[in-house]
């Protein structure tokens, strides 16, 4: 897998991509991040990417221009299945998004400043529009690296124990059910003995009557209708 970043500020994400995990992924050969700086397709000799909304009305607007010289650039040189505004108004990401991007090959990521980019944009340079949550941050860099972050480790070899990524929160659309290790007593705060008794099943039966339990304490509305409650 190839990503692509484009964005104004670089340097907020070659810092970030250049450690733990996604490092290990770039150096296992698994994937490659490449983070461009979109003045480099600026026209104006201010390297400038932005302009004044037409209409009129507070803030700036990213112009399609550059961005459109970018993608350009790099379609040229690849293809790519997927380029990807991210945008407070676009899909949320989830488990089921990120587990669909893990299996693309390559995709572009365009990273949203100011008020955001020119609709043109966003009508005819861009697949999919995706969103990390509902709430409202500076830029799309941020979640230009949650995405990033969360398609990755599903890619197989990039976490350790491969089931682990399997055994996520979510990923079978329950939480995960708790975790211990040693030791079994901690000043008399103790490990459910099911756990120490070395009955397989019985710990699997615990494990996902425990996921089951805390979901529907905490995130009812991801059963859906699987223990027969409402959900969406
Ligand atoms: Cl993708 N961008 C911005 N600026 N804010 C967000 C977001 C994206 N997702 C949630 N909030």
């Amino acid at each position: 897998m190839r990503i692509d970043i484009l964005t104004v500020v670089p340097d907020l994400l070659t810092s970030w991509f250049g450690e733990s995990i996604l490092q290990r992924a770039r150096k296992k050969g698994l994937v490659e991040v490449h983070v461009h700086d979109l003045r480099n397709w600026s026209l104006d000799k201010h390297r400038r990417v932005d302009d004044y909304p037409f209409g009129g009305g507070a803030g700036m607007v990213m112009q399609v221009e550059p961005i459109a010289r970018a993608i350009a650039e790099l379609r040229a040189q690849r293809s790519y299945d997927e380029v990807i505004y991210l945008s407070p108004d676009g899909q949320l990401l989830d488990q089921p998004l990120a587990n669909m991007l893990s299996s693309v090959g390559n995709m572009i990521l365009l990273c949203g400043h100011y008020k955001g980019v020119d609709e043109r944009v966003r009508e005819h340079l861009i697949t999919k529009e995706v969103s990390i949550g509902n709430y409202v941050l500076t830029g799309g860099e941020l979640a230009a690296a949650v995405l990033s972050d969360a398609v990755i480790r599903l890619i197989p070899g990039v976490i350790g124990d491969e089931t682990s990524a399997l055994s996520d929160s979510f990923q079978d659309g329950l939480l995960a059910p708790p975790d211990y290790t040693r030791p079994a007593d901690y000043q008399g705060w103790k490990v459910p003995d099911v756990l120490l008794s070395g009955h397989q099943a019985k710990v699997d039966a615990w494990r996902y009557e425990q996921a089951l339990e805390r979901t529907r304490q905490r995130r009812p509305e991801l059963l859906g209708g699987k223990d027969g409650t409402e959900g969406s």
